[in-house]
């Protein structure tokens, strides 16, 4: 959807009509096709058994079947990007695929330095997630425009969507529950994987550090990062009760 609307906002800003070109109709569906691909892998690579309220690949018909499934989406992916037959729209899409991989290799590893962890965080978060929805962003422009700002344009915000999607996705893996996020919840710190809000404790509780290093695999780590992180949630929550109510006084409600 988000490919589709900045394919009409391109076709607007040059003139033409909002109408989709077939070519950009494309590009949505191959989106969503990696879109789907990486997550089928996902599930394989963080054993998971629940995707939207239902059985994953790997849960249903094991590992071996659902990597299987993830490249055969991605062949016909390929195929079907081939078909727009434009160069320059093939090479940035297939910049998705690399980055893709990139990006789970890089969630692999981490840091020994504080300050290029959140850096490595953010870099790996963009591979991950937001380079889909930036590079789909720009090729829709690509192909109605021919002017490198405005592609420029459409790649940054599909970049900043996405980072930002990724972001949120880890804080609801501390504050959401498994029914409500249609698959598993409390899942990143039992991969062994520092997200930003681990990050982001760590700079109050460095004694976070170590078990960011270990992976969180020693036992107990997991419980004892966990208190870690709601213990920042909560200071962050009355930070902003406190900051609310001395901007706005009526906020007082807010503790209720
Ligand atoms: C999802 O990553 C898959 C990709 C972005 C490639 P995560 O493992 O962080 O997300 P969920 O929690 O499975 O949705
Ligand atoms: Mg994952
Ligand atoms: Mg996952």
């Amino acid at each position: 959807m988000i490919v589709i609307l900045m394919a009409r906002a391109c076709n607007v800003h040059s003139n033409k009509e909002g109408v989709l070109l077939p070519a950009q109709r494309s590009i949505a569906m191959i989106s969503e096709m990696i879109h789907t691909a990486s997550l089928v892998h996902d599930e394989v690579i963080d054993d998971s058994d629940t995707r939207r309220g239902k059985n994953t690949i790997n849960k249903l018909w094991g590992e071996k079947k659902a990597i299987l499934a993830g490249d055969f989406i991605l062949s016909a992916a390929s195929m079907a990007l081939a078909r727009i037959g434009n160069n320059t729209v093939v090479s940035v899409l297939s910049q998705v695929i690399e980055d893709l991989v990139r990006g789970e290799f890089m969630q692999l590893g981490s840091k020994e330095n504080e300050n290029e962890r959140f850096k490595h965080y953010l870099e790996k978060t963009f591979k991950k997630t937001a380079s889909l929805i930036a590079n789909s962003c720009k090729a829709v422009s690509i192909l109605v425009n021919s002017d490198p700002e405005v592609h420029e344009i459409a790649y940054q915000y599909g970049r900043n969507v996405g980072i930002a999607f990724q972001l949120v996705d880890d804080v609801l893996d501390f504050t959401s529950c498994a029914n409500r996020l249609g698959k598993p919840s409390a899942a990143d710190l039992k991969l062994g994987l520092a997200t930003g809000p681990v990050l982001f404790a760590c700079q109050q509780f460095p004694e976070l550090h170590a078990m960011i290093m270990r992976r969180f695999s020693s036992d107990g780590d997991v419980d004892r990062a966990w208190q870690y992180v709601l213990k920042v949630r909560r200071i962050c929550v009355v930070y902003r009760q406190v900051n609310l109510m001395k901007t706005c006084p009526g906020a007082a409600f807010i503790k209720h």
